[in-house]
């Protein structure tokens, strides 16, 4: 159990961080105290925005002596409000924002050194004034914080090639919940040391200490790109498409992201300045990027040919190849906002799972099928990283109901059927989003106890005092 911090560790952190690193003014705490999706509210004594790692040593060490916890933060963009704080204020408020120097950059590594603050389209900007590419990218790109982006194990669009973060972090430094520093940020391309700290703490949500720096891998920056919009018949013509394309283009395809009719209606009604792709309306839609190295013929020849012999054999319904970098960029923002489009739309039960990938063109027809019948005039809006098998699997309610009352009495039945026809096709309750908050109870009911054992041993021998940001990702045990 923790406790509620009392006045004395409030001095003590207030003396210790000064007025900008620590905050209690409630106006200029309030936007990072509700979730990206406005669906939960936190409260806190006080925002700590420590400068340098020392602090957040201090920080935590202060937490550990008090038995308070802590919710480490970045830019505030869980999905699964994994970054806000208990509704009761028994914890304090982490956040790692002013943390932004990029230490280091070196070509000859291919390896950026970054604080946990900064935010993933800076590191972007970073990485280009050396020739080279930082390959992950996702809609929240301008306010996403690497630390955030470590702690989820973030995914995005060019998962198909360069993996999750998973595979893109080469070195970690953190404070563990003792207060001291872990310093695993030599990149080393070998390393085999036993257990892997800088994999353990990737994915953990902060919850087996705060992630401080990171040694991220670099790739050769992108000579040129073709960015392709494609409308299909069926999520089974477009992984065929995406195998084809694979086989003939070595891996040149990075992202492969399928919009269904009804998301890109939602976009071009909610989101200004965007307009439809193709002239014709199509029940499935892709968008393909393909890049070369400086040098390398231009894609967009290929994938044009690519594009045209499939339609050709009628795999596809209409294609369009992107003829300027600002033609490639609109292309992007139709994808990129969907979840923005949603939120306008109001509340959906929302689901980020993965099958395997081979699984996922009958999943999405199946269950679809099944939500639709087993909820009468719910509707699946179903999303996303196709050839990752990953889909944004989101249930909006029938028309005409308020949704947030039809969210408080439907919610937990959609996702519980959702889930369950996930785990039947042995995939997963959270592809790349985390458990946070608002997966915690559907993880609690699904998960393998064996999982959930391990998963509360390495919690417990890191943090025995449970501390570092309690009630999200480790379900309590069953009283
Ligand atoms: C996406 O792929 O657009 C994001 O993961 C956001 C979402 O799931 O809504
Ligand atoms: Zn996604």
């Amino acid at each position: 159990m923790t406790c509620v911090p009392d006045a004395t560790i409030l001095a003590a952190l207030e003396r210790r961080l000064g007025p900008k690193g620590y905050i209690s003014d409630p106006a200029a705490m309030a936007p990072w105290l509700t979730d990206w999706r406005g669906r939960v509210h936190g409260h806190t004594a006080a925002l700590l925005s420590p400068a340098d790692v020392s602090e957040v040593q201090d920080i935590v060490r202060l937490a550990a002596a008090s038995r308070v916890a802590l919710v480490p933060q970045g830019g505030n963009s869980s999905m699964v409000a994994g970054a806000t704080p208990p509704a009761d204020g028994s914890a304090l408020l982490l956040s790692l924002r002013r943390m932004k120097a990029v230490r280091d950059l070196s070509a000859d590594d291919n390896i950026a050194v970054v604080e946990a603050g900064v935010v993933l389209s800076d590191l972007h900007l970073a990485a280009e004034t050396i020739g080279r590419r930082f390959p992950l990218s996702l809609g929240a790109k301008g306010t996403a914080t690497i630390g955030g982006l470590i702690s989820t194990n973030a995914g995005g669009t060019q998962v198909l090639r360069f993996g999750t973060m998973r595979a893109l972090v080469a070195g970690i430094e953190a404070v563990l919940p003792s207060g001291e520093r872990f310093d695993g940020l030599s990149a080393l391309r070998k390393d085999n040391r036993g257990y892997d700290l800088r994999q353990l703490l990737t994915g953990a949500e902060g919850t087996l200490g705060v992630v401080t720096a990171a040694s991220l891998r670099l790739v050769p920056a992108i000579g040129a790109r073709a960015v392709a919009w494609v409308g299909l018949a069926s999520p089974h013509a477009a992984l065929r498409l995406l195998r084809r394309l694979e086989a003939a283009t070595g891996d040149a395809i990075e992202s492969f992201e399928a919009v269904p009719a009804n998301a890109l209606a939602m976009v071009l009604r909610h989101i200004p300045g965007t307009r439809a792709p193709l002239s014709g309306q199509h029940d499935w839609n892709i968008l393909i990027e393909a890049t070369a190295p400086l040098g390398a013929p231009d894609p967009v020849e290929q994938l044009t040919g690519l594009l045209a012999a499939a339609a050709g054999e009628a795999l596809v319904a209409d294609a369009v190849v992107a003829s300027s970098e600002a033609q490639a960029d609109a292309l992007w923002k139709l994808r990129e906002s969907i979840a923005e489009a949603e939120r306008i739309d109001g509340a959906a039960a929302k689901h980020d799972i993965s099958v395997p990938v081979s699984d996922m063109p009958d999943f999405l027809i199946e269950a679809r099928a099944a939500v639709e019948e087993r909820f009468a005039g719910a509707r699946v809006i179903a999303f996303g990283h196709l050839g990752d098998g990953n889909i944004h699997f989101n249930v909006q309610p029938p028309l005409g109901i308020d949704p947030k009352r039809w969210l408080e009495a439907e919610g937990p039945r959609v996702n519980a059927f959702v889930h369950d026809l996930v785990a039947a096709r042995s995939g997963s309750l959270s592809a790349e989003h985390g458990i946070g908050q608002l997966k915690l109870a559907e993880f609690a009911r699904t998960a393998d106890p064996v999982r959930l054992g391990a998963l509360r041993a390495i919690k417990n021998a890191l943090d025995p005092l449970g501390i570092m940001n309690p009630g999200k990702l480790v379900p309590e045990p069953a009283p």
